[in-house]
């Protein structure tokens, strides 16, 4: 059903090395609902994905199975060549941040606190160390420090570091936990809608801040709805519609496939995610009409039995793509 329109076929094969992210048929279920299909999505060293799609196409639900807030129902995910592990903060170890569509920040810690949180898995001094307060304690606490401070400066938020995160205004604190997130060292950041809320002006900045990100080594996966954003910075971009992966390709390639924009305006189109379903219901539905109408006994029980059945299975599979 994925149907891959990279138009980038002369491109030379990525080294094995480069692969920064490798998930493989990637499915979530959530008792009968699908949230995510079959998905495959690789980002490589020194790119800017993409991650589009319709609400409730399962966008989310899939950067939760790369960071292990879920675990796959089906599927791999590897981080550099690594299966990774199935806590969240032990793939955040593994060098993959995150930030939060509904921000997720300690409100009444400043801001220099929220992102010396981000470091916490880069810091190698333990609980003993933390207890006695040695000399070894006091040198990690002031590295960690600088470090903040650098990342404030980085994402401008330097003047503020005392300030608390609740008082920030909501761009802002977009901005500090991208901060946070880049606290603890990742190979790779995954953004879910981090221009949401944000005036253009912020937006700008936002774009220019993800790119100076990209240079700084890291890959970036992100989602956004925000298209000029998405294509504005993106070197690929993949399509969610149903859980399924409709299509990937350069910004190009995606805004001109029409059935990218078919499944934003919730138009039917030839093999939507769901489609074959939808037309099983239908016959379904219109079966049982017709032996409605036929009216009459045993043969029109028996009729109805089967499509019965028909709409038994399909019905399911529809609510599955609600
Ligand atoms: N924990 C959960 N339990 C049950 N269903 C869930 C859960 N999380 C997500 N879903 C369902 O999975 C589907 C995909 O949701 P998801 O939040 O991943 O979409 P999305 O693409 O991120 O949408 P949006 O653009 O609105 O953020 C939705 O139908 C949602 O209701
Ligand atoms: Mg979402």
């Amino acid at each position: 059903m994925t149907t891959d329109t990279t138009t980038k076929d002369t491109a030379p094969a990525t080294a094995p090395g480069d692969v920064v992210l490798d998930a493989r048929g990637v499915t979530m279920r959530f008792g009968g609902l699908t949230a995510v299909r079959s998905v495959d999505l690789t980002v490589n060293k020194g790119e800017i994905v993409g991650l589009i799609g319709p609400n409730g196409a399962g966008k989310t639900t899939f950067f939760n199975c790369l960071t292990g807030l879920y675990i796959p129902t089906e599927g791999e995910v590897r981080y550099k060549g690594t299966v990774l592990p199935s806590k969240s903060f032990k793939v955040t170890a593994a060098g993959i941040a995150r930030t939060f569509q509904n921000i997720r920040l300690f409100g009444n810690m400043t801001v220099l606190e929220n992102v010396l949180v981000g470091r916490h898995t880069r810091t190698k001094e333990g609980l003993w160390s933390a207890l006695l307060r040695g000399p070894g304690f006091h040198r990690a606490e002031a590295a960690s420090k600088a470090r903040a401070m650098e990342l404030l400066e980085f994402i401008g938020l330097e003047a503020k570091a005392e300030h608390l995160a609740r008082n920030l205004p909501y761009g802002e604190q977009r901005k500090l936990e991208i901060a946070r997130a880049l606290a603890s060292e990742p190979g790779l950041l995954l953004l879910d809608e981090p221009t949401a809320g944000m005036n253009p002006q912020e937006t700008r900045t936002t774009e220019e801040l993800v790119f100076a990100i990209r240079d700084m080594g890291i890959a970036v996966l992100v989602i956004e709805h925000d298209m000029r954003f998405i294509f504005n910075l993106c070197d690929r971009v993949a399509v969610l519609v149903q859980g399924e992966k409709l299509v990937e390709g350069d910004s190009e390639t995606v805004q001109g496939d029409e059935r990218v924009v078919a499944a934003y305006l919730g138009e039917p189109f030839e093999g939507a995610p769901g489609d074959e379903e939808a037309a099983e219901v239908a016959a379904a539905e219109a079966g049982a009409a017709r032996s409605g109408a036929a009216g009459s006994g045993a043969a029109a029980g028996s009729a109805g039995t089967g499509s019965a059945e028909n709409a038994g299975t399909t019905g399911d599979a529809s609510k599955e793509n609600d």
